[in-house]
């Protein structure tokens, strides 16, 4: 199996421009030796351009934390994806729970916004995830599986091969809760068999799972550990140079 791990850090809507372009040096210094693994970050969009600039001669990817399903037009607001390719975005986080909950994303919207990504040649890091009261229901397969269809929905198997998906139980994000090393492998199994029958078995390992949800220096060991997880989509501790630091440099 090929799939090279991912380590992600979304800085959400943290840091001045000024900020980031250090901590976007530090990850990059930190990520130098790092050739079997990639690592991205996700600036606020104010950021963006000049930590793209940090990033040119580096290895490490850059990423945004959204991007606009139609390339240009009346669309207040939005950042369309060939905006994001011309200062040298390469993946856009799309359908964040942070989206769906605080900002009535819906399915569809995120299922056109992946699309538009995939037409730009950009790499989608599309998320999915339940939240607790879907758990303790015992929703949790069908929440994700209705989420993968919908979101995914219209989308090739040479598109989806290409793709990065982030699981991210919504109970998990931001609250030092983290699933347990077997509750995300499980999920994380369960998702890479529905890709299979959605699209075939060999895009579905190369696809690469990973898991979002209060990763730190201190679970991403184990988790990475894990057969099918892939990768980190790490929100808190990509705030500072020393834990993402660690967390790039996982064992
Ligand atoms: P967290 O956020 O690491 O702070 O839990 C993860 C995310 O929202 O992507």
């Amino acid at each position: 199996m090929s799939r090279k791990p991912l380590i992600a850090g979304n800085w959400k809507m943290h840091l001045t421009i000024a900020e980031s372009v250090e901590l976007a040096r530090l990850v990059a210094t930190a990520s130098e030796q790092l050739d079997d693994r990639e690592v991205m970050i996700a600036p606020a969009y104010t950021a963006l351009d000049a930590v793209a600039k940090t990033l040119k001669e580096s290895n490490v990817h850059v990423g945004s934390q959204n991007v606009a399903y139609e390339t240009e037009g009346a669309f207040t607001g939005e950042i369309s994806p060939l905006m994001l390719k011309d200062i040298g975005v390469t993946m856009p986080i799309i359908g964040h729970s942070e989206r769906r909950q605080l900002f009535n994303e819906s399915d569809a919207l995120i299922n056109k916004r992946v699309t538009a990504a995939l037409k730009n040649d950009l790499i989608p890091v599309f998320c999915i995830g339940e939240t607790i009261e879907e758990r303790e229901a015992g929703n949790t397969f069908s929440v994700l599986e209705s989420q993968l269809k919908n979101g995914l929905a219209g989308i090739n198997k040479e598109q989806a091969a290409g793709i990065v998906i982030a699981y991210e139980p919504v109970w998990a994000i931001g609250t030092g809760k983290t699933a347990s090393t077997e509750q995300a492998q499980e999920t994380h199994a369960f998702i890479r068999s529905s890709l299979s029958e959605m699209f075939d078995t060999s895009a579905a390992e190369s696809i690469r799972i990973l898991y979002g949800g209060s990763v730190k220096p201190d679970n991403v060991d184990a988790l990475m550990a894990q057969n099918d997880i892939d990768g980190a989509l790490v929100g808190g501790a990509a705030l500072k140079a020393e834990s993402f630091g660690r967390i790039v440099n996982f064992q």
